[in-house]
Order: C-alpha cells, then sequence, then structure tokens
C-alpha cells in the first residue's frame, strides 16, 4: 500500500464539500510472517513466540467497533486482510474475524473478500475453512525461495492447485528482476504460474527497499534495461494469454480487476484496522489520513487504552489533488474527468496548467472525457507525477 507523510493534526485545510461520499473499502492487516524475507519493508514481524491469534482477533474486533461513528451508516464494498502472513491465521480465526465485520458493518452482499496467503503447505490446508468463512478471492505470493522465502517452487505448485480447487478467483504475486534472474527464467515463472490459470496477477519488479537486507548487501540484479526488457516481455506474454494490463504492476482477465485494489487507484475510501494499517477517509467537509501503531504489541496495548490511531492529519486542497493523481494515473485506461471532482470536491479546472503541461510533453492524454497516461506517461510514471508535485514538496 501507498504510504503518505503523515504529521499531527492541526494544519488546518480549506474546507471542503463533497456532495456525496466515495465508495469505502476496509482492509485488515495481520502483522507477523514465519520469516522476514530479505527485500520486504512492509509491516511485518517474526513470529517467533507464535501468533497471539485470539488476542489479536478481538484488538481487530473492538478497532473496528471504536472506528464506527467516522464510518456511521456506509456500506462497505470491499475487504482485504493482507499483511505480513494472514494465513497464519486459522480458519476459525478468519471466520470469527469476517463474523465481527458482518456484525458491525453494512457488507455489500456481492462484497470482495480478498484474504493473502503464503504457499506453505500448513497454509493450504486452511484454504477451504478461508472459503467457507466467506473469504472469495485469494491472493497467493508465489516468489521463488532463491530470494529468501521459506517456501519453494513445488510448495507454491501445489498450494496454486488447492487454492483453485476452492477459489473461482485467484491472484499469483510474482516478482521479476531477481538477483541473477535471465529473461528465459522470468518467462518460464510466469508461463508455470499461468498454468493455474490465475482470473489476476500482479507482476512487481524487485525494489532495493531502505532499511531491509538486500539494501545493505545489494545482490546482483539485473540492470535498469535488461529489467525494463524482462517487465515488457512479461506484459506481453500475459496480454498474449488474454490478460489485460490494467495497472502498472496488475494484470486480470478481463471483469475480473482487483476491485478493492481499484478503489483505492480511484481514490475511493477505506479504513484500514491492525497494527500500522493507513485509512484514508472523507467527510462532508474534509479528507483525513490516519496510521496506526505499527509495532503489534503496541498497537494491542493502544486499542486496550481505547486510541489505536497513532498519527492523523487533514489534507490539504494541493495535496489532494496530487494524491489522486498519484493513483489514478497508475490506472493505464486512466479516469473519467468527472472522477476528479467525484473524490476530491475540488474542480479539474485548478490542474489545468499541469495538465497541459502533461499533454505537450507527450505523458498525457485527453480524450472525450477521459485523462489517461500514454504509454510513455506508463513508462515514465514517476516524471508524469512529478508534474502534478505540489510546489512545498
Ligand atoms: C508484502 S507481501 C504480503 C503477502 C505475502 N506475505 C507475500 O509475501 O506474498 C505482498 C507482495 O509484495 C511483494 N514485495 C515485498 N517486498 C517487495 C519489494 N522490495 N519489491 C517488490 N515486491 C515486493 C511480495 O513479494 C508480495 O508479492
Ligand atoms: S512473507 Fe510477504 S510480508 Fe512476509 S516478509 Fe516475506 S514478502 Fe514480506
Amino acid at each position: 500500500m501507498t504510504s503518505y507523510p503523515l504529521h499531527p493534526v492541526g494544519l488546518k485545510a480549506q474546507a471542503l464539500n463533497f456532495r456525496a461520499l466515495p465508495p469505502l473499502s476496509l482492509y485488515i492487516h495481520i502483522p507477523w510472517c514465519v520469516r522476514k524475507c530479505p527485500y520486504c519493508d512492509f509491516n511485518s514481524h517474526e513470529a517467533r513466540n507464535g501468533l497471539l491469534e485470539q488476542e489479536y482477533v478481538a484488538a481487530l474486533t473492538r478497532d473496528l467497533e471504536q472506528a464506527l461513528p467516522q464510518i456511521w451508516g456506509r456500506k462497505v464494498y470491499t475487504v482485504f486482510i493482507g499483511g505480513g502472513t494472514p494465513s497464519l491465521l486459522s480458519a476459525r480465526a478468519v471466520e470469527e474475524l469476517l463474523a465481527a465485520v458482518r456484525m458491525l458493518l453494512p457488507l455489500d452482499v456481492n462484497a470482495e473478500i480478498t484474504l493473502e496467503a503464503n504457499p506453505g503447505t500448513v497454509e493450504a490446508e486452511r484454504f477451504a475453512g478461508y472459503r467457507r468463512a466467506g473469504v472469495n478471492r485469494l491472493s497467493l505470493g508465489i516468489q521463488s525461495k532463491a530470494l529468501g522465502r521459506i517456501h519453494d517452487a513445488a510448495e507454491a505448485r501445489r498450494a496454486a492447485g488447492i487454492a483453485r480447487q476452492h477459489f473461482d478467483n485467484i491472484n499469483l504475486d510474482l516478482m521479476y528482476g531477481l538477483p541473477q534472474q535471465t529473461l528465459e527464467e522470468a518467462e518460464q515463472d510466469m508461463r508455470a504460474a499461468l498454468e493455474f490459470v490465475p482470473q489476476h496477477v500482479s507482476c512487481y519488479q524487485l525494489t532495493l527497499e531502505p532499511n531491509t537486507p538486500f539494501h545493505r548487501h545489494p545482490p546482483a540484479l539485473p540492470g535498469e534495461d535488461a529489467s525494463g526488457e524482462m517487465g515488457r516481455q512479461l506484459e506481453e506474454f500475459l496480454v498474449n494469454c488474454g490478460y489485460r494490463h490494467y495497472e502498472t504492476s496488475a494484470f486480470a482477465q478481463p471483469g475480473k480487476q482487483s476491485r478493492h485494489n481499484l478503489n483505492y487507484w480511484q481514490f475511493g475510501d477505506y479504513l484500514g484496522i491492525g497494527a500500522g494499517a493507513h485509512s484514508k477517509l472523507s467527510f462532508p467537509d474534509r479528507v483525513v489520513r490516519q496510521a496506526r501503531h505499527k509495532q503489534p504489541q503496541a498497537y494491542l496495548d493502544a486499542v486496550a487504552r481505547g486510541s489505536p490511531v497513532q498519527e492523523e492529519r487533514e489534507v490539504g486542497c494541493r495535496d489532494l489533488a496530487f494524491e489522486f493523481m498519484m493513483n489514478a494515473l497508475r490506472l493505464n485506461g486512466g479516469f473519467d474527468e468527472t472522477l476528479f471532482a467525484e473524490r476530491t470536491s475540488l474542480p479539474l479546472l485548478m490542474l489545468r496548467r499541469e495538465l497541459e503541461e502533461a499533454g505537450r510533453r507527450g505523458l498525457l492524454l485527453r480524450d472525450l472525457n477521459r485523462i489517461a497516461p500514454t504509454g510513455l506517461g506508463q513508462r515514465f510514471l514517476n516524471d508524469l507525477l512529478q508534474i502534478f508535485l505540489p510546489p512545498e514538496h
């Protein structure tokens, strides 16, 4: 998930004026993994003394109860249980969690409910139970063990097979640009993944994130050009296999885009509960971002005190416009012009100069009512976004 700098409340922003609030999603963070992967900077912690499963599910329920006044009466269209490794939770714990969500929130009858899973043997045995608990989309991370992960290719294949038996909507997460990886190997990995005919594929280029072992001791990665070429070849391969490249790293069969992630990219609202989870919530006159305490124990203590939110800030108009662009321009199909005002309550005219510049540089296309990155804009997304960056950043 994208993270944003948060400052204490106090910076008063100009009042907004929403006619209708954006669609709402729920994100639930599970902050533990069996072992920390050397490239990963997500909020995940080694579960050395086992999981505090009961305690954590109870805390999530309390957290949600305490957050309810901020979203009174609003329907929730998607739920995403992410991590970390949510598949460390027993099926029973997931069932309890989703029962609490259903009891507390008006969940849409067709809600997309995703759970992120790792391909361990124990985890795969839980997939049927997750389905019974109401999860209807499984997202499986199947990167190779060469990256310091604890599962091998045989386990990944077995888990993908079991996932496919129980779910008719699965995502496979795959990385490329790995240490010593050749183009042929990257294609081979993708070919093996597509044998399971997943409805969705997320294809990330490995990045060296600060504060990770890979950043301190960088492995030999394919060069920028080689990785770029790999990305293009994998894209071509996926498109030839019937997948649509709808977002920088996301590919889907027609109609099978991740509805939860689409809501982020279309600048919808989300309540994030759990350790370190981020929220973006709109009110009739303002938009607020929040982050919860990151460390699992600090989070549990904070929930017990009745204050899981560690940081909160109101988003100013210029930041709001930029954040909209930063999300919506990740979508290869772009967005309808009216969406800007719907999601920010601001006039698109405020970005006239920036839109013109992006068009002039061949990074953005305006066609009828749509605004979309060009092929060049997709390739050089950072250059495109830079144009919309407010001056004080
Ligand atoms: C944070 S994980 C959470 C789900 C699960 N634990 C897993 O590993 O698949 C989600 C995805 O982010 C990817 N990821 C984590 N760190 C990354 C990095 N430095 N570069 C690219 N992808 C990364 C993971 O490989 C995984 O596909
Ligand atoms: S299993 Fe996933 S969340 Fe956990 S450390 Fe590895 S990449 Fe990060």
